[in-house]
């Protein structure tokens, strides 16, 4: 299903706090951040001309965020970020002077980071990031997961040194959780999604994930006409397109936001005009997409500056996983995992509707931008799904990236 943006804000300008925190000058600080990390280096871009073919389309390119800061999904941009973030800004506060992130490491800083713990709730991939920044500054973290996060992805976030707390019930119950337990015990919530009178937080968290986009235009070689991303709660794409909004003003690509049918919050959201919490139906193959209700700052920005909005079905994620392991032609191997390849997931419904290809306008001049979000952060069930092995593929997915 595919619906265009009905909602009244469609086309308004961004609030000033939404353009300020997901803006150009807010992505030039991300890129600050992130040069002091030493395992970063932007993601590769992959080019697929003869899926685009196939799909009688211009171009298709594809950011791979499974080689993101060494956590495997673009995660590890927004909680690890909003975590160092909020030492720096503790720091100033205690040390009544402004203090750079070059001193992230000093004796005064660390100091004052080993003193502070944060939590978070997560699906997997939010969670390990919020870990995995708590372990760089020498804070403590602590992890809220539902009943539905695997062990190899409790496993993962625990290697941070995490302290892992089991919540029964859905995503939306972890979120509740880490809320109360947190608030309780003096700690600091790093949430990717928001809720009223919390949005900071959460803001710096997408923030970090306007990292994305910049690099990707950076490296192609004419801005997309359309991008097509996964939604959760809302915070990527929320982040992806404030951030198309600010470089491109009216002239950005169309932009369409993909809920997995099976947990489609946003999607409900538009069709409903204001926020909805749907009931937790049959769980999605999706895992990191399931989520019920959608983030409030994430929302307040779709409802503006998303094009259209659609929903895909689980078996079309997995063939996507499929595809991507074993591409037509030429085109490089992508490691997928069942979230990953969601937005792609869209892009391949759409572009085989004629009635969903012209209500978004995708021809053989299309220029698709996509961002596969993580590779397989979940090994096993890569395996199941794929029939073949990350660890095969990777090695032979010579990058063919875009120069
Ligand atoms: C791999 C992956 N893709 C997409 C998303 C959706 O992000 P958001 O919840 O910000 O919409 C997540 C969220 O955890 C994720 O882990």
């Amino acid at each position: 299903m595919l619906i265009r943006n009905q909602h009244p804000d469609y086309r308004k300008p961004l609030e000033a706090v939404d353009a300020e925190t997901l803006g150009i000058a807010a992505a030039e600080a991300v890129e600050r951040f992130l040069s002091h990390r030493p395992n970063h280096r932007p993601t590769p871009l992959r080019s697929l001309p003869a899926l685009a073919h196939g799909l009688g389309l211009g171009t298709i390119h594809l950011k791979d965020e499974g080689y993101r800061l060494g956590l495997g999904s673009f995660k590890a941009l927004g909680g690890a970020y909003a975590v160092i973030r909020l030492v720096l800004e503790a720091a100033e506060k205690e040390l009544k002077r402004p203090v750079e992130i070059a001193e992230l490491y000093s004796p005064e800083v660390t100091r004052i980071s080993a003193a502070m713990t944060f939590g978070c709730a997560t699906d997997g991939n939010h969670g390990r990031s919020v870990a995995q920044g708590a372990q760089l500054v020498g804070a403590k973290s602590v992890i809220f997961v539902h009943g539905g996060v695997s062990d190899a992805r409790i496993a993962a976030i625990a290697r941070y040194g995490a302290e892992i707390t089991r919540v029964a019930g859905t995503y939306d119950d972890s979120v509740a959780e880490a809320a109360r337990v947190c608030d309780q015990n003096g700690w600091t919530v790093v949430s990717d999604t928001s809720w009223p009178g919390y949005e900071r937080i959460p803001g710096l968290v997408m923030q970090g994930y306007t990292a994305i986009m910049r690099e990707a235009l950076e490296k192609l070689p004419l801005p997309p006409t359309h991008v097509f991303v996964q939604s959760g709660v809302g915070g990527i794409a929320a982040a992806a397109a404030a951030y198309l909004a600010s470089r491109f003003g009216a002239a950005r690509p169309t932009f369409v936001v993909v809920d997995p049918a099976r947990a489609a919050c946003i999607f409900e959201t538009a069709r409903t005009g204001r926020p909805v919490k749907l009931h937790h139906g049959e769980p999605t193959v999706m895992a990191m997409l399931e989520c019920y209700e959608p983030s409030l700052l994430a929302w307040r920005i779709l409802s503006r500056v998303a094009d259209a909005f659609m929903t895909v079905e689980d078996e079309t994620a997995v063939e996507v996983m499929n595809r991507l392991a074993r591409p037509l032609g030429h085109d490089p191997v992508v490691v997928s995992g069942e979230s990953g390849g969601a937005g792609l997931a869209g892009l391949l419904t759409a572009a085989r509707d004629p009635g969903m290809r012209a209500a978004i306008g995708l021809d053989d001049k299309s220029r698709v931008l996509l961002v596969v979000t993580e590779g397989a952060t979940d090994p096993d069930r890569y395996r199941e799904l794929v029939g073949l092995t990350p660890a095969d593929l990777m090695s032979n997915a010579a990058s063919i990236e875009v120069k």
